[in-house]
């Protein structure tokens, strides 16, 4: 089968298409022939920084497509089922024609919804689900500040926000104010015209998905008893939330806390169920084939995609 294979080499190009053996399933694993993938950052961060890289390695998380064949052991599929799931847990390998993955990742992909739509959904959107709701505590009413809306996971956020009832203000670049709104953000904001960490504004609850203030920053326009969320950003941002959050939540009653995202079947089925009643629309910036997996990485990595990037890989 044909795969985007990792290979530690001195030019730059490292991701290769190769010819590689197609996996075999073992007792509780699904042979998945893949129709559609999607890049996050879990695939092209341990890239550049060069750490944990077993050899021959094949990225990607998000998968969609129809199981060919099942193992021994296997009672939730059979042959023909069309599948969604995050298979980070399982080592990724959804930039390739097959992969071979335990049926416990995989959810059945409801018929309305389209292989690039699905592919869109898993980690991004649960993601926000799990900062939201379960990081967040997020209630009606509330006042929420999306930090970072344009991309994967900002986009989701902003939709399940207002999915569930608060009252969302979004920040984003000038490129994405018009979708975001589009998205039920009720008030729009330029990071270039405008650092709202320098207003006098105040919010329940802040999800910061991407941009560079300091947590004393973001803590400035916490509402008493409000709460940041740590999604993503610099690296020196998360760290510090991850080392730092729960010190300077002792100081007052506004709490930082720092979300690790978990696969989560249950969580998945809840997003694709909105995706498919039309509560919650995944937003798709660009489509490459998996020959061009690289240059869509690349793409992504630079850090301006407005919602998701979809490798096309077959038809079902
Ligand atoms: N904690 C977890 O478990 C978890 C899970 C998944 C992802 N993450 C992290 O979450 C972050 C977002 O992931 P993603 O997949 O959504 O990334 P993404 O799709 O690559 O995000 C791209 C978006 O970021 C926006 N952006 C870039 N610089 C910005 C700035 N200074 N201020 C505001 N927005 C800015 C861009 O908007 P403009 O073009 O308008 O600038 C673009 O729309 C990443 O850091 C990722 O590592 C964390």
């Amino acid at each position: 089968m044909k795969a985007i294979v990792f290979e530690k080499v001195k030019s730059s190009k490292n991701l290769v298409l190769r010819e590689v053996p197609k996996p075999i399933p073992q007792d509780h694993d699904v042979l998945v022939r893949i129709h559609a993938a999607s890049v996050n950052a879990l695939d092209y961060r341990p890239m550049q920084m060069g750490i944990g890289m077993p050899k021959s390695r094949i990225f990607g998380a998000d998968i969609v497509g129809t199981v060919e064949s099942v193992g021994g052991q296997v009672s939730t599929f059979k042959p023909g089922d069309m599948v969604v799931g995050d298979i980070s847990d399982n080592g990724c390998g959804g930039f390739a024609e097959y992969v071979a993955v335990a049926e416990d990742a995989l959810v059945l992909k409801p018929e309305v919804i389209s292989d690039e739509l699905a592919a869109a959904v898993p980690v991004a959107a649960v993601t926000a689900l799990q900062a939201l709701r379960d990081k967040g505590d997020i209630k009606p009413g509330m006042n929420v500040l999306i930090y970072g809306a344009g991309g994967g996971v900002g986009t989701y956020a902003v939709q399940l926000a207002s999915y569930f009832g608060a009252h969302v203000t979004a920040v984003c670049s000038a490129r994405n104010t018009e979708l975001v709104r589009s998205l039920g953000a009720s008030e729009v904001i330029d990071y270039k015209l405008e650092d709202i960490t320098t207003s006098n504004r105040h919010f329940d609850r802040i999800i910061a998905i991407n941009g560079h203030h300091p947590l004393s920053a973001y803590k400035r326009i916490l509402a008493p008893d409000g709460m940041l969320v740590m999604v993503g950003g610099s690296l020196k941002q998360i760290l510090t939330a991850l080392f730092f959050g729960s010190l300077l939540s002792l100081v007052g009653n506004r709490k930082i806390r720092t979300l690790a995202a978990k696969p989560n079947v249950r969580d998945l089925e809840f997003v694709l169920e909105l995706v498919a009643s039309g509560k919650l629309r995944p937003v798709i910036d660009r489509r490459y084939p998996l020959e061009e997996t690289a240059e869509a990485m690349q793409y992504v990595s630079e850090g301006h995609a407005q919602g998701k990037v979809v490798i096309t890989i077959g038809s079902n």
